[in-house]
């Protein structure tokens, strides 16, 4: 508890009302070891496991942004010696190196020097495992008191292949934890599984931890063997019950779309709660970052990558595909739409079937409603941007900017060349490649001369049939 390093602990205590033993270690400093040191290969990837992303974002992310909910104030990562790309992903957060795999037991120990003083609750949690929720951690960490020393979260099972088995005697103590590939006939038949996440008093972890042997089938040093030792050595031990879908890990890839799918249910409800309707929610792919406003209807077949938000009351048909961009309240897009990131869409803003926008801002009330493509683009107020028009945005070596003023309409099938400016007010024919910039006010028109050769087709008809 850092309060306690300045503050004398009876005047801490009277401050917080903490008049019970157990009050006060509940508010004991949680520090975060999340173990990522794994091989992983069963994903067959160049990328390391824990960078693969669930609801857009690196499976680390979400247990990191799980500890810091759970209040914990310190995290340390654990990484194999080779691991630059996790390294850089992390930026300067705290992590440690475990030397080879050697098992869980070796990884936790590889954060002991990391935590040489600290006396508070180690929650101990894996990389491969990002959907737990803040409150089951915190659920987990506060069961540690007094009288507690380890709490492990499990869950009840029917595919228990593969999980460490949670043995618990006739007093409800939990005695030890037997691996899957260690386990008798009649232990493999227990439903109740290690989910792996486990809270543990400090320096008492490891001191455990330094007991454990290698003595089964893998050769491993296991960190679910200090549930026995924790026994042996008259600690109360715990096992707190969670959901099955939050601590389900990722191995292989079929894990991987597995954890999605719950994700995904859970942003989508999130999504509804919070007062958007989703017409089809199950064909709906959302991000963990995405924000709806009240009223927004989606439509089916959806995606909502990340870095999006969404204003009141706008519509978004179906098949549209939305990242990086920010709408007004009112707008319209799609059906099939595209908004790559930087789009900036003010209120009312209409953007129609087979229309592309990328790094642009669209005033209020501004429409592009077919077969358009709008990049690095500033396009003002009540501009009406004609079907087929495009800004032409890259010459091959650069990449210009269009500007667009209040209420200037924009002809069907016009190509700007940026660098281009339209003024306000300014109507553009259709058919018009412009190249210059054009004043307020001003129609500008790119043609070449109509040329009508009358009763043309008839002879030309006549000619083609004698041929042939
Ligand atoms: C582990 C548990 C098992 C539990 C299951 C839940 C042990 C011995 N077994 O088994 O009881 O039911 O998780 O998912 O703890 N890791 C390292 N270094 C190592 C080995 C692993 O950092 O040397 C990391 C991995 O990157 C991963 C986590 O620890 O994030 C779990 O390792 P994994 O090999 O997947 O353990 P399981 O066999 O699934
Ligand atoms: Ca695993």
């Amino acid at each position: 508890m850092k309060a306690r390093a300045y503050i004398p602990e009876s005047i801490f205590r009277k401050c917080l009302a903490l008049s019970d033993e157990n009050a006060y270690i509940k508010t004991m400093e949680i520090a975060a070891i999340i173990l990522a040191a794994g091989q992983g290969t069963r994903l067959k990837s160049a990328l390391p496991k824990p960078l693969h992303r669930i609801g857009g974002r690196p499976m680390l992310a979400w247990s990191l942004d799980a500890a810091i909910a759970a209040n914990a104030s310190r995290m340390i990562t654990v990484l194999p010696r080779q691991s630059e790309q996790i390294q850089d992903w992390l930026d300067g957060r705290d992590f440690c190196i475990q030397d080879k795999p050697l098992g869980t037991g070796h990884a936790v120990m590889a954060a002991a020097p990391s935590l040489a003083n600290f006396d508070g609750v180690a929650l101990i949690m894996f990389a491969d495992t990002p959907l737990v929720t803040a409150d089951t951690l915190t659920r987990l960490a506060s069961s540690i008191d007094a009288t507690t020393s380890v709490a492990v979260l499990g869950f009840e099972t029917a595919e228990q292949h593969g999980y460490g088995r949670l043995v618990i005697d006739n007093n409800g103590q939990l005695t030890r934890i037997v691996e899957d590939k260690d386990a008798s006939d009649d232990e493999r038949r227990i439903t109740l599984v290690n989910g792996g996440i486990m809270a543990v008093r400090c320096p008492l972890l490891f001191e455990l931890l330094v007991e454990v042997q290698p003595n089964n089938k893998s050769d491993e040093l296991y960190l679910t063997d200090i549930i026995q030792l924790a026994n042996q050595n008259g600690h109360k031990v715990v096992c707190q019950i969670a959901d099955e879908a939050e601590i389900a890990g990722v191995n292989d890839r079929a894990d991987l779309a597995h954890l999605e799918a719950i994700l995904q249910r859970r942003l989508r409800h999130a999504a509804m709660q919070q007062g958007a309707t989703l017409i089809a929610p199950d064909t709906v792919f959302l991000s963990a970052d995405t924000i709806l406003g009240r009223d927004v209807i989606i439509e089916p077949h959806v995606v909502i990558g990340p870095n999006t938000n969404i204003g009141e009351g706008s519509i978004i048909k179906s098949f549209s595909h939305i990242e990086g961009s920010t709408l007004g309240a009112c707008c319209v897009i799609g059906p099939y739409a595209r908004l790559r990131p930087g789009t900036e869409a003010g209120d009312g803003v209409k953007i129609g079937n087979f229309v592309e926008t990328k790094k642009s801002v669209i005033g209020a009330g501004s429409k592009a409603n077919h077969l358009t493509y709008i990049g690095d683009s500033v396009i003002g107020t009540d501009v009406n941007v004609g079907a087929g028009t495009i800004t032409c945005n890259y010459d091959g070596f650069g990449k210009f900017k269009t500007i667009i003023g209040d209420g200037a309409s924009i002809g069907s099938n016009t190509a700007l060349v940026a660098p281009v400016k339209i003024g306000a007010g300014a109507i553009i024919g259709a058919g018009s490649t412009i190249t210059a910039d054009v004043p307020n006010d001003a129609i500008a028109t790119t043609r070449s001369a109509l040329d009508v050769r009358h009763d043309a087709a008839v002879r030309y008809r006549k000619l083609r049939n004698e041929q042939s």
